[in-house]
């Protein structure tokens, strides 16, 4: 069994956010693999740039998803993405200062925030889509209900 594990109430939209999300369960538990057969610094910190930089594309994409769908909630959910990725730097500074300890902490801060995330923020955009998906099928159903008044030609 994978130390972060890809689970079905992860999915979010079947495209290009679960694709992303894939990517990074993956790196994390490339990331803890590393960590936990004791390979060097240069090798997790390797690990963990690619992360970092999967991790800063994918919010950034999302975002963009989000901002182009009217997302209500967009301005929060940027906020939670920047404090993750400010935290993400944080440790990897202190990685680089040799901060040795930091190297075993890295997947669990990663896997606990991005299943956590993905589950309960991420699901919003879910929830946003299902909501308007219903209202337009909604109205949809009530314009086919509207008599058409034909003008007579003659
Ligand atoms: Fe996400
Ligand atoms: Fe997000």
């Amino acid at each position: 069994m994978a130390y972060f594990e890809w689970a079905d109430d992860m999915v979010i939209d079947g495209g290009v956010i679960d694709q992303d999300h894939r990517l990074l369960v993956d790196l994390v538990n490339e990331l803890h693999s590393a960590t936990s057969r004791g390979a060097g610094q240069t090798v997790v910190a390797s690990i963990l740039r690619r992360t970092i930089e999967s991790t800063r594309e994918h919010l950034a994409r999302e975002e963009n998803i989000m901002a182009q769908q009217g997302f209500p909630e967009l301005d929060g959910h940027r906020q939670g993405h920047q404090a993750f990725m400010d935290s993400l730097y944080e440790l990897e500074r202190q990685l680089q200062s040799g901060g040795i300890t930091v190297a075993t902490q890295l997947s669990r801060v990663l896997r606990d925030w991005l299943s956590l995330h993905i589950r309960r923020n991420d699901k919003e955009l879910r929830r946003f889509q299902l909501r308007r998906a219903r209202e337009q099928r909604r109205v949809a159903a009530a314009t086919a209900r509207t008599p058409v008044i034909v003008p007579r030609l003659n």
